[in-house]
């Protein structure tokens, strides 16, 4: 086990450890090469070896601190029997859930699930000279849930946020089905060797600030629903939650809430409050801006220095506040791990 594990567990390392959302994907030139040889991107993501090489390619370069599997997390709705579609430019497409498919949601763990299970046995094989963690990971339900209802992610999520007025019980429905296999999908992860679990909750913040029985509802309850059978069967294993895009107030209500051993933070959260407001006993992980990993040199490393700096001896695990841009030059990313492993602890 590595860095990872060990800030999640509150042990000290003698290197800062990092890892970057979307480490592995389009801004290296070797993932576009292997992503030509799948026209559809859910092949790569259900072709065990080529997935396995795609996780492992940013931290051949770079030597990250951990691989996240490459996978996605709509592979859920995929394996909930929805048909799932990424269109070349266009992200994901599903065709919205209508209120009479609810209960034909099914989730089939023995066919493409199995082969993201295939994958994560084939990394940690890999892996296993490596001082490295393997992260696994799922959309939070409701973040999951938007994409099923809504079909796309092209203007934000309209339906998603009326059904709560409109129709209260087929999202409840849905955010129930999502919240039951993403138990089992997690399950089978750490079954197969992930070491860590990061759960995504990308459009947390798209729920208004006075709408508190809705943030509880789809927000809270299904992340405390999965938190606790993780923590009840797999006891060893830490989580990170990502909750983007929340208020101070909201966050520090998911914190005491929750309670996960890592909390991801989005990149318009001060750290010098965070430190301050969020439990000591959770290792906090962000937050350079995406923007700043594009435009690099001594913008990007002065931003770095300082957020390691307010961090301090804090337990903390260097990330973005949210995923590498596509346009991003490599040589950004070699910069910025190198800057964070020579600083000193
Ligand atoms: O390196 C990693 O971080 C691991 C792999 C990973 C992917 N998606 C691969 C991917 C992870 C952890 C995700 C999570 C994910 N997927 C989220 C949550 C995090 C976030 O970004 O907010 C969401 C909302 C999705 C859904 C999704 N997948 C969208 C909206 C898109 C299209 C937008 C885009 O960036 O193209 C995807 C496609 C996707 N997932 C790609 C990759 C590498 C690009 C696909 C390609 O090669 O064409």
């Amino acid at each position: 086990m590595g860095f990872l594990c060990d800030q999640l567990r509150g042990q000290k390392t003698r290197q800062r450890p990092i890892w970057l959302m979307r480490q592995a994907g389009r801004y290296l030139p070797e993932y576009r090469a292997l992503r030509q040889e799948h026209p559809d991107f859910l092949s790569l993501v259900y072709h065990p070896s080529h997935a396995c090489e795609v996780t492992l390619q940013p931290l051949r370069r770079f030597g990250m601190d951990a691989a996240i599997l490459f996978s996605d997390i709509l592979v859920i709705p995929h394996a909930l029997g929805q048909d799932v579609r990424f269109v070349q430019g266009e992200g994901p497409q599903l065709p919205p859930l209508q209120k009479d498919d609810i209960e034909k949601l099914s989730l089939k763990e023995q066919g493409t699930l199995s082969k993201v299970y295939e994958t994560i046995r084939s990394i940690r094989h890999d892996l296993i000279m490596a001082d490295k963690d393997l992260i696994g990971f799922a959309g939070a339900p409701w973040t999951v849930a938007c994409y099923m209802i809504q079909g796309h992610g092209k203007t934000g999520f309209p339906k998603a946020l009326e059904a709560w007025q409109s129709d209260r019980e087929h999202l409840l429905s849905v955010i129930d089905h999502v919240t039951q296999a993403t138990k089992t999908y997690l399950s089978g992860q750490i079954n197969a060797g992930a070491q860590v679990i990061q759960l995504f909750d990308s459009w947390a913040g798209l729920i208004s600030q006075d709408k508190n029985d809705f943030f509880e509802q789809v927000v809270l309850d299904p992340a405390k629903k999965i938190l606790s059978f993780l923590k009840q069967n797999h006891p060893d294993i830490p989580v990170i939650c990502f909750p983007r895009g929340l208020p101070k107030e909201r966050l520090e209500h998911y914190a005491d809430q929750i309670k996960p051993e890592g909390l991801s933070l989005s990149e318009e959260i001060d750290l010098n409050w965070a430190v301050e407001a969020l439990p000591e006993a959770i290792t906090l992980q962000g937050n350079l801006s995406p923007d700043l990993l594009l435009v690099g040199g001594k913008q990007m490393l002065d931003q770095a220095k300082n957020i390691c700096d307010i961090m301090g001896n804090r337990r903390f695990i260097f990330n973005l506040g949210h995923g590498v841009i596509k346009e991003t030059p490599p040589e950004h990313v070699k910069d910025l791990v190198d800057f964070v492993h020579s600083y000193g602890l």
